[in-house]
């Protein structure tokens, strides 16, 4: 037995190599304390979905940027619902918008798809509150807002048939329906506010630009479903840099032929934005997908040395260059995010996740609003 054991040790087969051991069992020096430490929800304590949101903070993965994203808007409204300091308030000059200045303010951007989806209903809440001060969308986002005021979008699914659904004037945005004549609807709706723009440009010498056309068609819609009607109501401005690819911009091609020579002006809308970012006391951005929207409210967050809060919320990865999966470090290198900011992104559906971070955030601070509300109302 003992020279078997003599014959393995010489064989170097007692032991497993010191390469290995040293590998695999290197010593840690030890985590900071007050480090939290990972943990989930316990059913065992019953169905608290406030309490299974926190835990998300400690549970890993997006849960846990989903955390750090709630922790990042709070802060932004936090700073919003501060007074802000006098000395800041003599650097400020006359606020753009005429909005009243806070002492942060927050740019809600979003692609259209969410205005076709529910996420409208809780982006109107939103506005209907004024707890935001600037919004950045696509053209589908602001038609479809309208549209859904004269009929209804539908429950459908993602491999109904395109040729079928054509041929029933049916259209598919991923699984939601809209029957063509929605379209129609907005047509004889929209063209006739377009005469009357075209006429106050004519006789009143009237500058338009794609936000005051939203600003005009939510006060013409009048309807309190309606995402712009309270961003007219509470004169929040609304950007859409890319007005025309979309109904919207059928409508005016159309009308071009019928009724020419109505203008939206650009400059006066990238004057607006850019002001509205440059003049912030503080400036937090929350970001519902990428492309255009993402970018538009990025770039006017560069003219003051980068936004001070951050929430990106999109499906895009980075590998490929896009801005749409550009990461908020990208933007901090671009001077769109400040240096000192601790900006979050969730890799996640929106649908999915933006209802629960508004729980988490604004609709829990709705009376924290209302009272500072009425302080500045006083
Ligand atoms: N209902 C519609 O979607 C609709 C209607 C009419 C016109 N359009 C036009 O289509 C064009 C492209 O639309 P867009 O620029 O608004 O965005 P998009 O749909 O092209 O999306 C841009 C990126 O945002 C991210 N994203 C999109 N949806 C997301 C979600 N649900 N959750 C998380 N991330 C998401 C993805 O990374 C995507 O690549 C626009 O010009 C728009 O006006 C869209």
């Amino acid at each position: 037995m003992a020279s078997e054991q003599n014959l393995l040790n010489k064989a170097g087969m007692d032991a497993p190599p010191s390469l290995a051991t040293e590998a695999v069992l290197v010593k840690s020096e030890s985590v900071p304390e007050g480090t939290p430490t990972i943990r989930g929800y316990d059913f065992n304590k019953g169905i608290n979905y406030h309490e299974l949101l926190k835990s998300y903070l400690t549970s890993g993965f997006q849960a846990q940027n989903f955390g750090r994203a709630v922790e990042e808007i709070n802060k932004m409204i936090t700073c919003k619902l501060s007074p802000i300091a006098k000395e800041k308030l003599k650097e400020m000059n006359m606020h753009p918008t005429e909005r009243v200045p806070t002492n942060c303010t927050i740019f809600l951007s979003y692609t259209s798809n969410l205005i076709s989806a529910g996420v409208r209903e809780i982006i109107k809440y939103l506005v209907q509150h004024n707890m935001v001060d600037c919004i950045v969308t696509t053209a589908g986002g602001i038609e479809e807002d309208f549209i859904k005021c004269m009929a209804p979008t539908y429950v459908g699914d993602f491999s109904l048939k395109g040729q079928e659904l054509r041929d029933k004037g049916i259209n598919r945005i991923g699984n939601l329906l809209v029957p063509n004549d929605n379209y129609c609807k907005f047509e004889d709706w929209v063209m006739p506010i377009l005469d009357k723009m075209l006429e106050e440009q004519k006789t009143e010498g009237m500058l338009w630009t794609p936000s005051r056309m939203i600003h005009r068609l939510g006060k013409e819609i009048n309807h309190e479903d309606s995402v712009y009607y309270w961003t007219y109501k509470n004169n929040i401005p609304v950007y859409c840099p890319a007005l025309t690819d979309g109904s919207l911009g059928d409508m005016i091609y159309f009308h071009s032929y019928k009724n020419p020579g109505l203008v939206l002006d650009l400059v006066q809308d990238i004057r607006g934005i850019n002001s509205i970012a440059v003049q912030a006391v503080n400036s937090g951005m929350i970001i519902l997908g990428g492309g255009v929207i993402k970018h538009h409210t990025c770039n006017a967050n560069l003219m003051r040395n980068g936004a001070d809060f951050s929430v990106y919320l999109n499906t895009a990865s980075e590998f490929d260059g896009s801005d749409s999966g550009a990461s908020p470090d990208e933007a901090v290198s671009w001077g769109k995010i400040k240096k000192t900011a601790q900006p979050v992104k969730i890799c996640a559906e929106a649908t999915l996740v933006f209802p629960l971070l508004v729980a988490e955030t604004f609709a829990r601070r709705e009376l924290e609003y209302k009272n500072f509300m009425k302080k500045e109302d006083e």
